[in-house]
């Protein structure tokens, strides 16, 4: 990953000419899974990973993008579409620019060169980086603004409808709005969120990735959205009101789960519980009550594993290590889940211990060493101001 000057005389060598500086984070989900397609609550952060773009205007409709990672230029005409669902990065950077004109931006041609350190497959939101980076440049780039939440729609809506994966909001949310040493706590139904102070001096957030990414992420991801939306209209015979499971209470859940057959009852426990795991979470933060935060992360991935059941092997190894070192408060699953990263509550003075333990317990059982990262919580999407331009 260059240096983010460096992505600027990056661009100048390729394209001849000065740029602006866009970047995005990646993000870690402290709790609320699953819960946000339920118009549901997460409790989201920003790391300390990044995609960078630099950008400037051309006369004509051509994009052309280039990512330093691979090597590789791609390009498209704004007024000859690609087809969707090719499977190609650009698909993110042309989903991107189409939902924004969409949405009534006008654009103008653009040259990109993008470079990022967010790590890809890991469960960190890489995509969602690039799709708010590269939104946010075009939009200024062409003399526009956009605002967070328009912008993270947009984003959601490349996902939709270019890259083919109908994710729900979160991730490209916190990409957009994240604050500096803050959760997010959005409302996926309203679309508001409040920041909730992180204090993180006497323990950490660590991200610790399997390395393994299992292929079913994504049409199980589907399944679980479509048990869910079946979950809700069997549960409208008894609670006429409710549209998403956000409507149903855990009391009322207990009164009328007899309507739901086994798998979807499990599956609609999940998200009516963890709505109310991700509001005591962000209480029990705001309180800095460490140690009910961490117990809701381990019930959090429990119920991931046993209901839900988008864990995985690797990701329950991680998670039981850790809950076997002193010193960490809780540890779960984070992101869609079938592989990528967990995320561990850990006292400053055992970081040590639970990065041996983790390292070496890992690779006893599955022959693979994690990729552990430790990360303040960082801000969202932004200009990149240069001293020397
Ligand atoms: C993926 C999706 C998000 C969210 C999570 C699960 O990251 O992109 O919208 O549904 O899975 O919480």
């Amino acid at each position: 990953m260059m240096e983010r000057e460096a992505v600027g005389r990056a661009f100048r060598e390729r394209y001849g000419r000065a740029a602006r500086i866009f970047r995005a984070p990646g993000r870690v989900n402290l709790i609320g899974e699953h819960t946000d397609y339920n118009g549901g609550f997460v409790l989201p952060m920003a790391i300390e990973r990044e995609t960078v773009v630099a950008a400037a205007p051309r006369a004509d409709r051509t994009v052309r993008a280039y990512s330093a990672g691979l090597n590789e230029e791609l390009s498209f005409d704004l007024d000859h579409p690609n087809p969707p669902r090719r499977g190609v990065w650009l698909e993110y950077v042309e989903g991107v620019a189409r939902a924004l004109e969409s949405r009534g931006l006008k654009l103008s041609g653009a040259d990109l060169l993008i470079d990022s350190d967010v790590p890809a497959g890991a469960g960190l939101s890489s995509s969602a980086a690039l799709e708010i980076s590269v939104g946010l440049a075009l939009a200024r780039v062409n003399g526009q603004e956009v605002d967070g939440v328009t912008l993270a729609l947009a984003g959601q809506q490349a996902e939709h409808t270019y890259v083919g994966t109908l994710c729900g909001i979160m991730d490209q949310f916190v990409a957009a709005l994240a604050k500096e040493r803050h959760a997010l706590l959005i409302d996926c139904r309203s679309l508001e969120a409040e920041p909730v102070p992180l204090d993180t001096t006497s323990a950490a957030f660590v991200v610790s990735d399997t390395r393994v990414k299992h292929e079913l992420s994504s049409s199980e991801y589907n399944v679980r959205r479509a048990e869910c939306a079946r979950g809700v209209e069997l549960l409208r015979e008894r609670l006429p009101g409710i549209t998403q499971l956000r409507d149903v209470s855990v009391a009322d859940f207990q009164k009328h789960s007899g309507v739901l057959p086994d798998p979807i009852l499990r599956r609609c426990r999940h998200i009516v519980t963890e709505n109310e795991r991700t509001l005591g979470a962000a209480r029990a933060l705001r309180a800095g009550d460490l140690a009910e935060m961490g117990r809701l992360m381990y019930e959090s991935h429990y119920s991931l594993r046993d209901d839900y059941e988008v864990s995985s092997p690797e990701l329950d190894v991680l998670v039981e290590i850790a809950r076997g070192v002193p010193g960490v408060l809780g540890a779960r699953m984070t992101g869609g889940g079938f592989g990528g990263s967990t995320v561990s509550l850990v006292r400053r003075e055992a970081l040590a211990d639970f990065e041996r333990a983790l390292s070496e317990g890992y690779e006893r059982e599955t022959g693979r060493r994690p990729a552990i990262l430790v990360s303040e919580a960082g801000a969202g999407a932004a200009e990149v101001m240069m001293s020397d331009e």
